[in-house]
């Protein structure tokens, strides 16, 4: 039987598996600034900000098992002026990379990211992450900075990039945004 691929919100039930994930991350050296684990209670607060209302995580689901995950999270939110800006991030089970989802599961969720009032994207990724790099090249990202030589990983100095996407030509309000509960919290 042919394997059914699905992508949903994810609630609170995930966050065990997304954060199992994001240590494969950790675990591989080359994906984020992170150097040791992370915990659900460690991480409660970023993971309790997206909860689906104003900023969100996407699940992809491989017969209903978590197997990857496409946030769309706040950038300085005490900063009103940048409440329509936000930051991407994936991470998928090393044992489903390579195979389309990641990008189908990026690309569904810019694609709602003006419903969730954002008109911009950026993403932050170390400057040796060749596939981040390839991956948000081909979702039409733009290379908007780079911060060299400010990261040391495992040894390995490294810098970092800021990829943007400006989503302004897509639908959703850019004025009468209203504060919402998470503001004022970072
Ligand atoms: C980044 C990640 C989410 C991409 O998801 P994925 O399902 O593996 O990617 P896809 O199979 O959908 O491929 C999408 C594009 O990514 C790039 N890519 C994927 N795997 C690659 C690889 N091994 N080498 C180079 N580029 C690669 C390619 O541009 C690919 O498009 P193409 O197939 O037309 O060449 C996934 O590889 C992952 O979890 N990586 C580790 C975590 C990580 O680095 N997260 C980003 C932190 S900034």
């Amino acid at each position: 039987m042919d394997s059914e691929t699905t992508f949903r919100v994810a609630s609170p039930a995930d966050w065990q598996a997304i954060i199992a994930i994001y240590n494969q991350g950790i675990d591989d050296g080359y994906c984020n600034a992170f150097t040791s684990h992370l915990s659900v209670e460690g991480h409660r607060h970023w993971l309790q900000i997206h909860d689906g209302v104003e900023y969100a995580i996407f699940v992809a689901e491989v017969d209903h098992t978590v197997v990857g995950w496409c946030s769309l999270s706040p950038y300085r939110i005490d900063r009103q002026a940048f409440r329509t800006i936000g930051e991407i991030s994936y991470y998928f089970d090393r044992a489903y990379r390579g195979k389309g989802i990641g990008y189908r599961l990026a690309a569904h969720a810019i694609e709602l990211a003006p419903e969730y009032n954002l008109h911009t994207l950026l993403a932050f990724l170390l400057d040796i992450n060749k596939v981040s790099v390839n991956l948000l090249e081909k979702l039409g990202f733009i290379r908007w900075g780079h911060f060299p030589d400010i990261a040391t990983v495992r040894g390995t100095i490294c810098g970092q990039f800021i990829y943007g996407k400006n989503l302004a030509s897509l639908p959703g309000p850019a004025a009468g945004i209203k504060e919402g509960p998470n503001w004022g919290r970072w």
